[in-house]
């Protein structure tokens, strides 16, 4: 081939690139919806437009499970909460929302895009129970000062990264999220790719900048222990625990079918993980010895089981308009669940047990805290 020809060869190619990109660029303009379309829009509106009606995602080609119609199983009857515990919740939940916005960054600079949709991720709002938990197992080790706030922020930091990056049309492809827009939905995708790796780095910012000279002092537990803390944090929310996890959801849901152990593992990890490593964080920084930290970690394994159940749960029973996310999301994903698998009524027994276990695990060590314990009770029950 001659020079001559090679030149136009080539500009053929780019001329074709380019035009390939406008395409492209024209069809992402049409999908991607403005803040106006967003507030005005319905819920219905926001689903309609990503997902047609009837419509499989993820799984254009594979089978599909047969999804039982589910009913409302026969809940187990609510203990009666005191009002003391639900005015103690919202207390604790309000100071945990004012140490994580101590610690959410400032919209200035010319990449404000990405801390606007960080911050707008994290103050949607949420139950805040990585951190409540974190909080409530460092009080029952005795723990009383400053150390646990950074790790606190940090944890929810990185849970909400999660929940970013899981609402991402190429993951569950949700449109709404702690009752408001997902933050692809109102961002776009790129900006909400970033926005959950920012929210992940700065989890680690977070606690290495606290531990820094003139700020928080890890004297009083001791610099290893911190070292440590991290080691959990970074380990629970990687390849071995919270990603390992969703990497082996989002397989499943490509052929739909999955084993029992396969599910198990899947459970334990994008969501116990995360459990794992707060209530984990909380004992090891509260002084508690290396034995108690692995009866911790069993215990919230069980805690983490039993809460994605519940979410399972909500997601085929729940209201939208209480859990602030769209419903019935697992089936239009092909996802085979705990609740498709074991069944409305087994798995809303399997919760009972494993909180009921929980529970007596936590009432095996030498001091107790009931709001812990009640706290863990109120997550079986939980309607959002
Ligand atoms: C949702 O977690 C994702 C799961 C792991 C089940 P939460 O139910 O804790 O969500 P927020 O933080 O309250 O929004
Ligand atoms: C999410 O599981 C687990 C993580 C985000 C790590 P789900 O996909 O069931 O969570 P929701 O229902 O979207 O909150
Ligand atoms: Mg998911
Ligand atoms: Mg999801
Ligand atoms: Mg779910």
């Amino acid at each position: 081939m001659d020079l001559k020809t090679l030149k136009e060869l080539s500009n053929k190619v780019e001329a074709d690139l380019a035009r390939k990109k406008r395409e492209e660029e024209e069809e992402e303009k049409k999908e991607m919806f403005t803040d106006d379309d967003l507030l005005n829009a319905s819920l219905d509106d926001l689903t309609a437009a990503v997902i047609p009606p009837g419509a499989v995602q993820n799984n254009p080609s594979g089978p599909t499970v047969e999804q039982p119609v589910q009913q409302a199983p026969p809940q187990p009857k609510k203990p009666d909460k005191s009002e003391i515990f639900f005015r103690e919740l919202k207390e604790k939940t309000d100071e945990i929302n004012e140490i994580i916005e101590m610690y959410l960054p400032e919209e200035t600079g010319y990449q404000r895009t990405v801390l606007s949709a960080m911050n707008y991720s994290v103050k949607a709002g949420g139950k805040r129970i990585r951190p409540l938990l974190m909080k409530e197992t460092y009080t029952l080790f005795g723990g009383k000062s400053k150390v646990i706030e950074p790790f606190m922020a940090a944890i929810e930091m990185i849970h909400t990264y999660s929940l970013v990056h899981d609402d991402l049309p190429a993951m569950d492809n949700d449109m709404l999220r702690r009752g408001k827009p997902t933050t692809h939905a109102k961002y776009g995708e790129a900006m909400a790719i970033l926005t959950g790796d920012a929210l992940l780095n700065l989890a680690f910012e977070i606690i290495l900048r606290a531990f820094s000279k003139d700020r928080i002092d890890p004297e009083p537990i001791g610099t290893d222990k911190v070292i440590f803390a991290l080691s959990i944090l970074a380990e629970k929310a990687g390849i071995y625990g919270m990603i390992g996890g969703q990497v082996i959801d989002v397989e499943g849901e490509k052929s739909g079918i999955v084993s029992k152990k396969r599910m198990d593992t899947v459970y334990r990890l994008k969501t116990g993980a995360l459990i794992e490593a707060s209530m984990m964080i909380g004992a090891t920084l509260g002084g508690a010895v290396d034995s108690d930290v692995s009866e911790i970690e069993r215990i919230a394994g069980k805690i983490g089981l039993a809460f994605q159940i519940q979410d399972d749960i909500l997601d085929v029973i729940g209201d939208s308009q209480v859990i602030g996310k769209e419903t019935g999301q697992d089936a239009r994903n092909n996802k085979m669940t705990y609740v498709s698998y074991e069944g409305m009524e087994k798995s809303a027994e399997d919760i009972k047990k494993l909180t009921d276990e929980a529970i007596s695990g936590l009432n095996g060590f030498l001091y107790q805290n009931e709001f812990l314990n009640e706290l863990v009770e109120y997550l079986v029950y939980r309607d959002k």
